[in-house]
C-alpha cells in the first residue's frame, strides 16, 4: 500500500548535526521526500502533536524539549512507509533499539531520541495536517 508518513528529525538531531545522514537513508531507502522543512515548533503545535501524552508525567518536558530548538519535518512517500520509517528508526528506547537502526546507531536516551515517526494512518494523516500545508506538498 502506498502510504504518506510524517517523520521529523528532533532538535538533538537538528543540534548534532544528523539531518544530512538521516535524510541520505530516507533517500536511500527509497521514499520520496514530499514535503521539508526546518522549523521551530510553536508549543500549541507540539502540545496537539503529543496530545495522547498530555497526562503522562514527562509531558512537559517533552514540550520543553521538542520546542527547543530547530527540528526538520519531513512528509514521505512510499509503499508500506508508516511502518518501513518506525523500522529503520527502531524502538523507542535506544537501548531496545534494532542494531543499524537509527536509533540504535545515533541515541542513548528515550526522551532525546533523534527522530520521530506516525504511528498509523490516522496519527499520520494528523501529523501531516499538523505541519504541512497542503500546498507544501509536492
Ligand atoms: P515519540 O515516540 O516520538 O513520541 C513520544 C515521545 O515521548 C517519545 O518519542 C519519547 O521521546 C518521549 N518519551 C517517552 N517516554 C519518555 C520518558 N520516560 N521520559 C521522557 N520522554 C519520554
Amino acid at each position: 500500500r502506498m502510504e504518506r508518513t510524517f517523520a521529523m528529525i528532533k532538535p538533538d538531531g537538528v543540534r548534532r548535526g544528523l539531518t544530512a545522514e538521516i535524510l541520505a537513508r530516507i533517500q536511500r531507502k527509497g521514499y520520496r521526500v514530499v514535503g521539508l522543512k526546518q522549523m521551530v515548533i510553536p508549543r500549541e503545535t507540539a502540545e496537539a502533536h503529543y496530545g495522547e501524552h498530555k497526562e503522562r508525567p514527562f509531558f512537559g518536558e517533552l514540550v520543553d524539549f521538542i520546542t527547543g530548538g530547530p527540528v526538520v519535518a519531513i512528509a514521505l512517500e512510499g509503499e508500506n512507509a508508516i511502518a518501513g520509517w518506525r523500522a529503520m528508526m527502531g524502538a523507542t528506547n535506544p537501548a531496545n533499539a534494532a542494531p543499524g537502526s537509527i536509533r540504535a546507531d545515533y541515541a542513548t536516551t528515550v526522551g532525546e531520541n533523534v527522530t520521530h515517526g506516525s504511528d498509523s494512518p490516522e496519527s499520520a494523516e494528523r501529523e501531516l495536517g499538523l505541519f504541512f500545508k497542503p500546498e507544501e506538498l509536492l
